[in-house]
């Protein structure tokens, strides 16, 4: 008999709720994503797609159940460790989330400053990534005066910049032309292809169904299915 090859979890998840108050923004998840997967969250608004990528990035803590994360249990992390977990990850932001009194540039260098890089090295990484998104003509303009699909590929520059363990992106094409949108999505692939986990939060079931990754499928907080087209 053929055995499947072991695929080690990064994240498991294990009876995870959620709750806002009285709202159960998720409910009982268990789930696995498997180191160097490249997965969706899908479901539709409101299901808790992004309620889901918060709680593996510590932006909110889960209310019950457990999450481990690359061996760490989530639970236990005390908050001087936060910043180093934050670290593992790349996050896109379904609104961006982009420092608005700082340039295209500084937004992006900042994640390299925090971790000690070269300033002659930060130039190279931030510029390069710039062209990769095409937007290096814009490396000293302030987001507040770019179009959303702009603002989104910079978002994207910044999330990737620091070689993360994990991108977690949040509709990161959701503002995007079809172009602009194959363009990011050949850069995740790219980044999949040397090692990294990426998870996807979309309403784009063109764009899961295009891909053929596995997709987690969320409804009213509820794991609907989890499956490959
Ligand atoms: N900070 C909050 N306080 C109270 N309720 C919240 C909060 N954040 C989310 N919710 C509620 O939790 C549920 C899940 O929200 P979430 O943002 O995770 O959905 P989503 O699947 O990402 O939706 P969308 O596709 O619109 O982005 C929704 O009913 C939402 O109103
Ligand atoms: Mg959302």
């Amino acid at each position: 008999m053929i055995q499947e090859p072991h695929k080690a979890a990064i994240i498991q998840m294990f009876h995870v709720h959620k709750y806002y108050g009285s709202k159960n923004a998720l409910v009982d998840i268990t789930l696995d994503i498997s180191k160097n997967e490249f997965v969706f969250i899908s479901g539709p608004s409101g299901a808790g797609k992004t309620t889901l990528l918060k709680l593996l990035y510590l932006g909110e803590c889960v209310s019950e159940g457990q999450i481990l994360l690359d061996g760490m249990n989530l639970s236990r992390i005390s908050r001087r460790q936060i910043p180093f977990l934050r670290r593992k990850f790349g996050l896109i932001f379904q609104d961006y989330k982009l420092i608005p009194t700082k340039t295209v540039f500084d937004n992006i260098a900042l994640v390299l400053e925090v971790t000690g890089k070269k300033s002659r090295l930060i130039q190279k990484k931030v510029k390069s990534v710039l062209r990769t998104v095409g937007m290096e003509a814009r490396l000293n303009s302030f987001p507040p005066s770019l179009s959303g699909g702009e603002q989104q590929r910079i978002a994207v520059a910044r999330a990737v910049v620091g070689d993360p363990k994990i991108i977690l992106a949040d509709e990161p094409t959701g503002n995007l032309d079809a172009d602009s949108a194959t363009i990011i999505f050949d850069l995740f692939k790219e980044f999949h292809a040397r090692g990294t986990t990426i998870i996807i939060a979309t309403h784009d079931k063109e764009l899961i169904r295009k891909s053929g990754n596995r997709s987690i499928y969320l409804k009213k907080g509820c794991l609907q299915s989890s499956s490959t087209l």
